[in-house]
């Protein structure tokens, strides 16, 4: 579960200070599936980035499951991002020259897993996000879904605590939205995971559970108890 406190994060661009979030408290418990939509430039992706340690805030605390991961050396938040979380974006960061199984083991490189090992288990990914006819196929010859899929796989084969989603349908068509967020909704239920994804997509929006909206660098959370 995630607990953050008055989480902050300040870019300074020459003279000027942007104030990408300013004091965002919010909890996330185990297996929540959270949206967050908002205004372009409102903050969202930076909470995303402090939530997957891929950035520190200028102040305040991220607590994942009891471990502030604002004060972690850089090692450690390495480590906890290469086990714990698992990231997909709108586009989608497949390595070109890599096949679908070989962009998929990639995650499995930091954690000291064996080829062979890492081999069946990128295939057992690809095949549960129904591409397990495309392991030997380069991202240049895959749709934007098949590719977007890929990333999926890659972020799940090593069974992450946590799916962070940055508008992973945001550079598809409508009819390839659909079948992300079918594969997606699949996962998060059969792997139990604790998911969060920005979205501009209002009908995604709807169906939330759990609706934040973020403005201006500061979060407000809805139920929303028809979804
Ligand atoms: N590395 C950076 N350096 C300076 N300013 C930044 C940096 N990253 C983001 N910002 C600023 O912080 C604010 C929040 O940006 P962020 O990317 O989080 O917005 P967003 O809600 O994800 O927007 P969008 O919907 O367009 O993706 C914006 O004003 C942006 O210009
Ligand atoms: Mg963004």
């Amino acid at each position: 579960m995630y607990e953050l406190r008055n989480v902050t994060k300040r870019y300074s661009r020459g003279k000027e200070a942007v104030h990408a979030l300013a004091g965002i408290d919010l909890t996330i418990p185990d297996g929540d599936r959270l949206v967050i939509q908002g205004p372009t430039g409102g903050g969202k992706s930076t909470l995303l980035q402090m939530l997957g340690g891929l950035d520190r805030p200028t102040s305040g605390e991220v607590v994942l499951d009891g471990v502030d991961l604002a004060n972690l050396s850089e090692a450690r938040l390495t480590r906890v991002r290469s086990e714990s979380i698992g990231f997909v974006f709108q586009s989608f960061n497949l390595i070109p020259t890599l096949t679908a199984q070989e962009n998929v083991e990639t995650a499995l490189v930091p954690l000291g897993i064996k080829v062979k090992e890492r081999r069946e288990l990128a295939a057992e990914a690809l095949k549960s996000v129904g591409l397990g006819e495309r392991l030997g196929h380069l991202p240049s010859e895959m749709s934007g879904g098949q590719q977007q899929r890929v990333a999926i796989a890659r972020a799940l084969v090593k069974r992450p605590k946590v799916l962070l989603a940055d508008e992973p349908t945001g550079n598809l068509d409508e009819g390839m939205r659909d079948e992300i967020m079918d594969v997606l909704e699949r996962l998060w239920k059969e792997h139990g995971l604790t998911f969060v994804m920005v979205t501009h997509d209002s009908a995604i929006a709807r169906k939330a559970p759990r609706l934040a909206t973020i403005r201006k660098g500061r979060i407000t959370v809805k139920e929303n108890a028809g979804a």
